[in-house]
């Protein structure tokens, strides 16, 4: 399948350790930009796709495969002649991350996996997937604002933070029905990745709202346990958008990890 031109942002100094923050569904890089800029003043180098459907990005053919999602992200390294680089997937950006880690190991020198999990969907699951797909084609995005938006956060962000929903919520319906629909039938067809997980070798970084119910706690801790590297981090108030919800918490333990494996250097 051939790469789609991804469209990024980027934070931070060109010089400093890169690190690429991939978005979830039904999101686009947007959800990253406040991490980014933490990150950037600690002097990395943060480059945030749109991955393909999503954001400013062209959707590219048929189903957005994980795949070709990975080999996206990969061409976008190319494009800015990165060799290697810390890359950091929430949810669905973690299924592609995976793959990234899979396709593309070289790319990499360490691994972030927030909010997901490394399990194909169960059939059930798959069928809720075309649902989905068909509901959006008739009513549109506001489908996924009514149905998975009150899932995504956390008890504690709906009652104190009502501007991560709100924020969440501009963002999905600003997103194209034909992105979603394709990453939804990309989604469905993702390989098991339990089995490739201990082979990878690679330092990783599993991050998870202690009241995640897409990616609960036990999927999360699960993947981190069939790392022979791997640091978890569970975050208390944090739904499934634990970058956004619980941001000083997340970007401490983010920060403290990139500080282990690809520390900036000072000169
Ligand atoms: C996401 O947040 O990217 C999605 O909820 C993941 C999924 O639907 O499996």
């Amino acid at each position: 399948m051939a790469n789609v031109d991804l469209a990024f942002k980027e934070d931070g100094p060109g010089a400093g350790p890169a690190v690429v923050l991939v978005h979830g569904f039904p999101f686009d890089g947007r959800m990253w930009l406040p991490t980014a800029k933490v990150l950037g003043a600690a002097g990395y180098h943060v480059i945030v796709p749109d991955l393909r459907g999503h954001g400013k990005s062209p959707v590219g053919e048929g189903a957005a495969t994980m795949e070709a999602m990975a080999d996206d992200v990969a061409g976008l390294l190319d494009k800015l002649a990165i060799r290697r680089c810390v890359l950091v997937g929430f949810s669905m950006g973690g299924y592609a991350a995976l793959q990234v880690a899979h396709r593309h190991r070289e790319r990499l020198s360490a691994l972030g996996l927030v909010d997901t999990r490394a399990e194909a969907d169960s059939e059930e699951a798959k069928a809720g997937r075309r649902t989905t797909a068909a509901a959006i084609r008739e009513k549109g995005m506001q489908h996924l604002v009514d149905t998975m938006l009150p899932k995504v956060t956390g008890p504690a962000t709906k009652a104190k933070k009502p501007e991560v929903v709100e924020f969440l919520t501009r963002m999905v319906l600003e997103n194209s029905t034909d992105g979603a629909v394709a990453a939804l039938a990309g989604m469905g067809k993702r390989p098991d990745m339990r089995g490739k997980l201990s082979g990878m070798g690679l330092p990783v970084f599993v991050a998870v709202g202690e009241d995640d119910v897409i990616t609960p706690p036990d999927a999360g801790s699960r993947m981190a346990h069939a790392f022979a590297m791997s640091s978890y981090e569970l975050i208390p108030g944090a739904g499934h958008v634990s970058p956004l919800e619980q941001p000083e918490k997340f970007h401490k333990v983010l920060l403290e990890w990139l500080g282990a494996v690809s520390p900036v250097r000072r000169s």
